[in-house]
């Protein structure tokens, strides 16, 4: 009841805040303007009860990728148990590992699909791939449990396992412990591991945190997602951390954030976070460990970290999203499975561009 009355109060805040919002200015690593939709490679299997990316069709010479449930039932009968259990030891020790690998998901995905290509490390040919982009390095976290589960999959099925589907399949599991097991979804395997990996393409196609919402509405976009899975997608930033420099630029907190969080957070952060002291906080203060609905009552009260969180606010639409995720009990969850499927089919690679890689680090 008393719930019910907030939500009532919280309704007519976010009417209001939705109708003074302004669209802002953009600082972090998001550098470039968000780029044209480029047509995906093959054509994946849209998945069910959601629609598929609505980008253009791929070229009628391309070979098709279709990803199937149960994928390696034949291959490799425990391949999802054998990622699982690299998962259930890693969250165990440090469950932040589980926030990078939900994280790894989405930065995989977004840049040249959903293929692994997050995982390959510097060549002399290709000094800089994604992996050392200032969005992934040195923040991205993961990548020991994703090469832990790699080395079982190998001695168990050798070169059966994409590490595409590793990633995905290890962000399924980090979602089911941290969520405590309310998140659980069926994924389709079958993702080939692409060859490109270049760090200016994380740069075009992952969102900043000082993202106004109309930039961040492109960017899920032109990766066939709609505004919907932007507000439930960003609900991942109900577990792990931040550096203090992704949030603080000119060293004060978004204007709009909660006082009492802004000055939690100037104790915490150094007033000019640097490369060399840039300490990191958790991104929700109030459950940092467990992947459930309270970010969405955090960007309800300005408690939030990002320009990309609290741009949520900033329409009607997206307003009422955040409020019905926050209020309506198991739709976040719910809905967060779903999208996370739908984005695991984003641009996956066909037999033309894609492989099985022997080692996650390098393209066979
Ligand atoms: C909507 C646009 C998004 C922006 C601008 C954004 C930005 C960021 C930034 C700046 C950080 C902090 C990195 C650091 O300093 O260490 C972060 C952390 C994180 N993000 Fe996002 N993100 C977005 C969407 C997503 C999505 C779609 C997911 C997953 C579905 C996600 C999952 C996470 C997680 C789990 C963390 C914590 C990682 C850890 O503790 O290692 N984010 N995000």
């Amino acid at each position: 009841m008393q719930k019910m009355a907030g939500l009532a109060v919280l309704v007519l805040v976010a009417l209001l805040a939705a109708a003074t919002a302004q669209a802002q200015g953009s600082y972090g690593y998001g550098k470039s303007p968000a780029p044209a939709a480029s047509p995906p490679e093959s054509a994946p299997m849209p998945p069910p009860s959601s629609s598929p990316p609505t980008q253009t069709p791929p070229p009628p010479a391309s070979p098709r990728t279709r990803l199937r449930f149960d994928f390696y039932k034949r291959s490799c009968p425990y391949a999802e148990e054998i990622v699982r259990e690299a998962v259930r030891n890693a969250i165990n020790v440090n469950p932040g590992l589980g926030a990078g690998l939900i994280r790894m998901a989405f930065h995989d995905c977004f840049v040249q699909g959903c293929d692994g290509s997050v995982l390959l490390d510097p060549t002399p040919a290709n000094p800089r791939p994604e992996k050392l982009s200032p969005a992934n390095f040195p923040s991205l976290r993961g990548f020991d449990v994703v090469d832990a589960a790699k080395a079982a999959l190998e001695k168990a099925c050798p070169g059966v396992v994409s590490c595409a589907d590793v990633v995905q399949f290890a962000a399924r599991d980090a979602a089911f412990f941290l969520s405590g097991s309310k998140i659980h979804y069926s994924l389709p395997g079958g993702r080939l591991d692409g060859r490109v990996s270049v760090e200016n393409e994380t740069f075009a196609f992952l969102p900043g945190p000082s993202f106004n919402l109309s930039r961040l509405i492109q960017s899920f976009k032109v990766k066939g997602l709609s505004v919907d899975d932007l507000v439930v997608l960003s609900g991942a930033h109900t577990i792990g951390l931040s550096h203090c420099s992704s949030f603080l630029t000119v060293s004060t907190p978004p204007s709009d954030m909660n006082p009492g969080l802004a000055a939690v957070l100037k104790k915490q952060c150094p007033a000019n976070p640097n490369f060399t002291n840039d300490p990191t906080v958790v991104q929700d203060v109030v459950t940092p460990d467990k992947l459930d609905n309270q970010y969405y009552w955090n960007v309800l009260r300005h408690k939030v970290l990002f320009k990309s969180d609290a741009a949520l606010m900033a329409s009607t639409q997206t307003a009422r999203m955040v409020l019905e995720n926050a209020g309506i009990r198991g739709r976040f969850e719910r809905k967060f499975a779903r999208a996370m499927l739908k984005m695991s089919f984003i641009e996956v690679k066909n037999a033309a561009n894609g492989e099985i890689r022997k080692s996650c680090h390098v393209a066979n």
